[in-house]
């Protein structure tokens, strides 16, 4: 199959504060959007990586990507849904694909195994996501607890997330619903299959400053 990884580094970081957008930020001395970007160039599978970032973010990105196959720089949008349906116009455009894997910057340690069950997954079903069980207990309110929620079948969904092109691609094309937190509830409201592969606890999002303040994780934050 034709497969094409797309990350989306569009974002503002805005929870995570300071002046450079996080994706940009140094996490175990790289460029966080560097790493998830090197480990889709290396897999021989992925014909090309997509890395839709900010406008005028072009030489930032070049510089924090050098060294590694060049990337096809897409503009992105006001949103993360907007920033994913830029991406993948841009490859509808190249001629589309048979597969894309829609990955966040901000989730900068992906492991193979990963994608291994990933692609493995799509040969069943048009979607696939990683996922990680519940652990704590689950509960509904808001200062007072009004309802227990079950923990037993809910998922913690990361990405990347993998996908049938064409399905994706139209089911952002036609999505009107509210802002959605991620590609693989669209595919759904298509009435499409999303199947579960195991998740990492290294796919955790870095999304507030905390995430980055572990001891060897960030060697340069923000300027100021
Ligand atoms: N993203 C994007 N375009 C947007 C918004 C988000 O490409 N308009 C990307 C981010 O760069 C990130 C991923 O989507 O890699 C997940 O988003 P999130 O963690 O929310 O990042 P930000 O939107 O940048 O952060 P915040 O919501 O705190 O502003
Ligand atoms: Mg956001």
């Amino acid at each position: 199959p034709h497969i094409i990884a797309l990350i989306v580094a569009a974002g503002s970081g805005s929870r995570a504060g300071g002046s450079t957008p996080k994706q940009f930020c140094k996490v175990k001395g790289q460029p966080m959007l560097r790493h998830s970007y090197a480990v889709f160039s290396n897999r021989p599978e992925i014909e090309s990586v997509v890395l839709v970032i900010g406008a005028g973010q072009e030489n930032q990105a070049q510089a924090a990507v050098e060294g590694l196959p060049a990337p096809l720089l897409v503009t992105g949008g006001a949103t993360r849904r907007e920033s994913v349906r830029n991406g993948l116009a841009a490859i509808a455009q190249m001629g589309g694909a048979d597969y894309v894997l829609i990955h966040d910057a901000a989730r900068p340690f992906l492991p193979e195994q990963v994608i291994d069950d990933l692609l493995n997954a799509l040969l069943e079903a048009p979607g696939a996501v990683p996922a990680l069980p519940m652990v704590d207990s689950i509960a509904r309110g808001t200062d007072i607890l009004t309802e227990t929620v079950e923990r037993e079948n809910l998922w913690r969904i990361q990405t990347p997330q993998a996908f049938h092109f064409s399905a994706i691609h139209a089911a952002h094309l036609g999505w009107s619903g509210a802002e959605p937190t991620d590609d693989a509830r669209m595919l759904m409201a298509n009435g499409l299959e999303v199947h579960i592969v195991p998740g990492d606890d290294a796919l955790t999002k870095m999304t507030f400053a905390k995430d980055f303040s572990g001891k060897d994780m960030i060697t340069s934050m923000r300027s100021g």
